[in-house]
């Protein structure tokens, strides 16, 4: 493995410990609520948005721990979309992160609340942030105000209405970008605002690292959409196929797949270059590599 990788890894469990902190415990009633919400939560996941919110933070001279409660409450979000995402009247999808998914486990009425329930913990998680030394109430408020809007109709749940209306139909390019960019972009551009504004990284910096985190964000999907063609399910711990089964729009099918590759690289180079004008950027140069070369 990688240093990067390992790195990664480490700062994962750091948030794995923390999540098993701030979700209600298996044994709370009722049970099966926090038990569906641990199981979509443990296991499997990457954790890029909440190492990423803490790496903005040490990007601007503030301790990645400083920042836990929020990069909790970005995970939670990131894991509520995925329950939801994953649900029949939407994906259909039966794996995620190498286990059933949370309805093939506890049924469609329990994963949908389960979903509700991250969401709303998320925002009283985040709010926690505010108790720690050090970080100001302006700022907390500032990141409620742009994780919220992130994650709303005018960010990600915006991004899934065009991928859900996509479905069968043709698209153009513009709305291919739009649905990419905010279904998958808003939030990861966000965890990157949030760990940097909690950090109280000036403006001028705060646009710089949002021009980043939209070329990452599209990267990210891109390539998310490029291994359900051709990734290694054991891999990903989620079907391949399942974008042809659901005949989704998709940069491979909308802007074709040699065009997307060639995206993929352009938009890398792009961010690297943004990156590079921070002192002490190399975690987010490796990043880039990582997200471009990524199996799972
Ligand atoms: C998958 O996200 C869904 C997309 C937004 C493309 P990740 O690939 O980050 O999933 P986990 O968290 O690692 O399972
Ligand atoms: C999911 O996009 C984006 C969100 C969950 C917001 P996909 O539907 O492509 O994600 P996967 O492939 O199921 O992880
Ligand atoms: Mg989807
Ligand atoms: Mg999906
Ligand atoms: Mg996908």
């Amino acid at each position: 493995m990688k240093n990067f990788e390992i790195e990664l890894k480490e700062a994962g469990k750091i948030i794995e410990k923390a999540l098993d902190f701030y979700i209600p415990k298996s044994n709370e009633y009722p049970q099966k609520i926090h038990e569906a919400m641990r199981y979509s939560t443990f296991n499997g996941g990457k954790r890029i948005r909440p190492v990423l919110t803490m790496k903005a933070a040490e990007l601007f001279g503030l301790q990645g721990e400083k920042v836990i409660p929020t990069a909790c409450g970005i995970e939670m979000i990131h894991t509520y979309s995925l329950i939801h995402d994953d649900l029949p009247i939407m994906d259909n999808d039966d794996f995620r992160r190498g286990k059933p998914t949370c309805h093939k486990v506890f049924g469609d009425a329990i994963a949908l609340l389960a979903g509700d329930a991250l969401l709303t913990l998320a925002f009283n998680t985040i709010v926690k942030n505010a108790q720690i030394e050090g970080i100001s109430m302006q700022a907390v408020i500032d990141v409620i105000g742009r994780i919220s809007r992130a994650s709303g109709s005018l960010g990600m749940i915006g991004g899934q209405t065009v991928d859900i209306l996509s479905q069968g139909v043709s698209i153009d390019e513009k709305t291919l970008f739009y649905m990419d960019y905010h279904k998958t972009g808003c939030l990861i551009q966000a965890s990157l605002w949030a760990g940097a504004r909690l950090a109280e990284a000036p403006a001028s910096d705060l646009n710089k690292l949002d021009i980043f985190g939209e070329k990452i964000g599209l990267i990210f999907q891109i390539v998310d959409d490029l291994l359900d063609i051709c990734g290694d399910e054991k891999k990903l711990g989620k079907p391949v196929g399942s974008d042809v089964r659901n005949k989704k729009s998709t940069f491979p099918s909308v802007y074709g797949y040699e065009n997307s590759v060639k995206l993929i690289k352009d938009l890398s180079e792009e961010a690297k270059e943004i990156i590079l004008e921070f002192k002490n950027g190399e975690f987010f140069v490796q990043l880039v590599d990582f997200l471009v070369e990524r199996q799972y």
